[in-house]
């Protein structure tokens, strides 16, 4: 069962962003699935090793190309904190929680995931960047993060 699915008003037309996009709701889809099935020890590490990890490399790929083509400054500042917001929230409060909690403490956190991470991109990514750059017609010629 997927949790998140892909669809077009996720979509950025920058491919190397879309990709990227695409392995986190991949691998959060992956994660609901070893939970489900019990896993939650394999659940957690794919959470800690893969979705921080990739989201930290993935946010710092879409700053260095915004400031690369001059996204304006108070935008990517914006753009910047919710990012920085995101990783701190949880690698020191999300993180600490599934520790110490049950099975619904760790679906609880995987919930708000899904929820950060498509209003991001929806809002920040779709109609931040995405929109800008198809404005000012600029082309992204970088290849996708690999996992
Ligand atoms: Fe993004
Ligand atoms: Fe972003």
């Amino acid at each position: 069962m997927e949790i998140i699915k892909w669809s077009k008003d996720l979509e950025s037309g920058i491919e190397a962003f879309d990709g990227e996009h695409k392995v986190l709701i991949k691998t959060i889809n992956q994660i609901y699935t070893l939970m489900r099935e019990g896993n939650k020890d394999e659940a957690k590490k794919i959470l800690v090793d893969t979705v921080i990890t990739y989201a930290d490399k993935h946010f710092k790929h879409e700053e260095e190309v915004m400031e690369r083509y001059n996204y304006p400054k108070e935008k990517l500042d914006g753009h910047k904190k919710m990012h920085n917001f995101f990783v701190k929230y949880l690698v020191e409060t999300l993180l600490p929680e599934i520790e110490r909690g049950d099975d619904k403490k760790f679906n609880d956190a995987l919930n708000f995931i899904v929820g950060w991470l498509i209003m991001h991109i929806k809002n920040m990514d779709v109609n931040g960047y995405g929109k800008w750059f198809k404005e000012k017609k600029i082309e992204i010629p970088d290849k996708m993060i690999e996992i």
